[in-house]
């Protein structure tokens, strides 16, 4: 009977721990995130300093948003509730590649360096161009005014191809 409750406590022990780790691992990635758009120059936030972000969605059609110079396009996908399925799976820890964008080389160049970890990610995504890359990662700054982003027409997700269930 000890043997059984002292079983029962590890596993106990051993899920909290795995949940605590988890959930500081996410906040990690996406504080990551908040930290490298916050010091690539944001100027501080005013209504009238939106930036006009194209999305070309996987149907062709073009929605236009207004956004906020610092948030990522992750963010503005999920401040306009676009519904791109399955876009942004991770929740901008780096993780899974669905938020996978294709610009125009113009735009490209002006998004600032990729770090190994999003080219890491990069390589598993779907549909991979010159001008790929993940939109979590891509923070908005005045110059980028008019970009267009295009939704691939597909995703890949790193996690679910590892746990076998895509
Ligand atoms: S949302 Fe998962 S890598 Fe960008």
């Amino acid at each position: 009977m000890a043997l059984v409750t002292a079983g029962r406590r590890f596993v106990q022990v051993t899920l909290r721990e795995f949940s605590r780790r988890s959930t500081a691992a996410a906040s990690w990635g996406a504080w990551r995130t908040a930290e490298r758009c916050f010091s690539a120059g944001t100027p501080p936030l005013r209504s009238d300093n939106k930036v006009t972000v194209n999305f070309i969605n996987r149907d062709g059609e073009k929605i236009t948003v207004k956004a906020s110079p610092g948030d990522s396009l992750l963010d503005v996908v999920i401040n306009e509730d676009l519904d791109f399925d399955g876009f942004g799976a991770c929740e901008g820890t780096l993780a899974c590649s669905t938020c996978h964008l294709i610009f125009d080389e113009d735009v490209y160049k002006k998004l600032g360096p990729v770090t190994d970890e999003e080219m890491d990610m990069l390589d598993l995504a779907y549909g991979l161009t010159e001008t790929s890359r993940l939109g979590c990662q891509i923070c908005l700054t005045k110059s980028l005014d008019g970009m267009v982003a295009r939704v691939p027409e597909s995703v890949a997700d790193i996690r679910q191809s590892k746990d076998g269930s895509a």
